[in-house]
């Protein structure tokens, strides 16, 4: 192993800068040449190909986003398309890359290295926190503090003026971000994809905490909640209890940005350091995670096909500390 390279890939997540730069300097200090790559996959099939130096990655650890951009890439998808992207690597001359993305990202580096027998290793980036073969991902502490801030904020204009707010969060096809944020920030009710989640029996609690007069004021939805988003759900209520006044505010794309919490940023640099280890010991095909505080590697058929739910339990324990 001699040259390596470093992309990000699909939506962005606060910690990837700190796994770029603890990509570029370990792999500097084991005599590596490192190259990053532009717009994750699509900056690979145009060549879009840098050599990294210790000083391009100096003033990054702290910052959201990731420097070398990200991209969603439609042609990466096909076999032709990564095609290109091998060819392009073998101009360069790299024998091992890393990718920094989710399920999408870890789905077309199988591919690659199956079709074109290169050694490359995934690390989790995505603030869904919902790959499998990693306790937390790069950017899900970083998500749910944004989130927790915003429901703090939303609950002292919940309270002043009674009213009911559904929060939407992120996670097309997770509920970590929202069971994360629904216990953290102490809400009523959380609204997550991966449970049956009855409306009537939500309905039910809140005619029983109206005649208990219990605060009812935070509900936390999951963007891929199946029974409706939170603009949905509001109406639902606003139809049959005119007299709540009920709200609906979507954080949005905030969650994805903002400076790394700490946790992030060393989860991110030990990540970006093992992966690094990873290439030079000839690993390959796998997703590197943290479980139990452990480096842990995982197979990308299994990384891409097994799910990561959230644990039961903490479901059972957000619905009991908030009746
Ligand atoms: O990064 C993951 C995620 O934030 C999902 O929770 C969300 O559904 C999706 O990305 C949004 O992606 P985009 O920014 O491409 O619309």
């Amino acid at each position: 192993m001699k040259r390596i390279a470093v992309l990000s890939s699909g939506g962005d997540a606060p910690g990837m800068n700190a796994a770029i730069r603890a990509v570029v300097r370990s792999g500097i200090y084991n005599d590596l040449t490192v190259f990053g790559v532009f717009r994750g996959y699509e900056g690979l099939i145009n060549g879009e190909v840098t050599k990294l130096e210790k000083s391009d990655v100096a003033n990054i650890i702290h910052k959201g986003g990731t420097i070398l951009k990200t991209a969603r890439s439609e042609d990466f998808r096909t076999k032709e398309g990564r095609q290109k992207a091998f060819e392009f690597l073998e101009a360069f001359e790299i024998d091992g890359l890393v990718v920094i993305g989710g399920n999408g990202t870890y789905t077309g580096a199988k591919y690659l290295t199956e079709e074109h027998n290169i050694n490359v290793v995934g690390l989790p980036g995505t603030i869904d926190n919902d790959i499998y073969g990693t306790d937390y991902t790069i950017g899900f502490d970083t998500a749910i503090n944004t989130a927790i801030e915003a429901v703090d904020k939303i609950r002292d204009t919940a309270d002043s003026h009674t009213r009911l707010f559904f929060i939407e969060v992120m996670g097309r096809h997770s509920g970590y971000i929202a069971l994360h944020t629904g216990i953290g920030s102490g809400s009523t009710t959380i609204f997550l994809p991966e449970t049956d989640n009855n409306i009537d029996s939500f309905m039910d609690n809140l005619r029983k905490a109206n005649r208990r007069n219990k605060l009812f004021n935070l509900v936390i939805v999951a963007e891929g909640n199946k029974n409706g988003n939170a603009i949905e759900l509001a109406q639902i209520v606003k139809k049959e209890f005119p007299e709540i006044d009920a709200k609906a505010t979507v954080i949005g794309h905030l969650q994805r940005g903002g400076s790394p919490t700490a946790s992030d940023r060393i989860l991110s640099s030990r990540l970006g350091y093992y992966a690094v280890e990873a290439l030079i010991n000839k690993k390959s095909n796998c997703a590197i995670g943290i479980v139990n505080n452990q480096v842990h590697y995982t197979s990308f058929e299994d990384a891409i096909t097994k799910k990561k739910d959230p644990e039961a339990e903490m479901i059972k324990m957000a619905e009991i500390l908030s009746l």
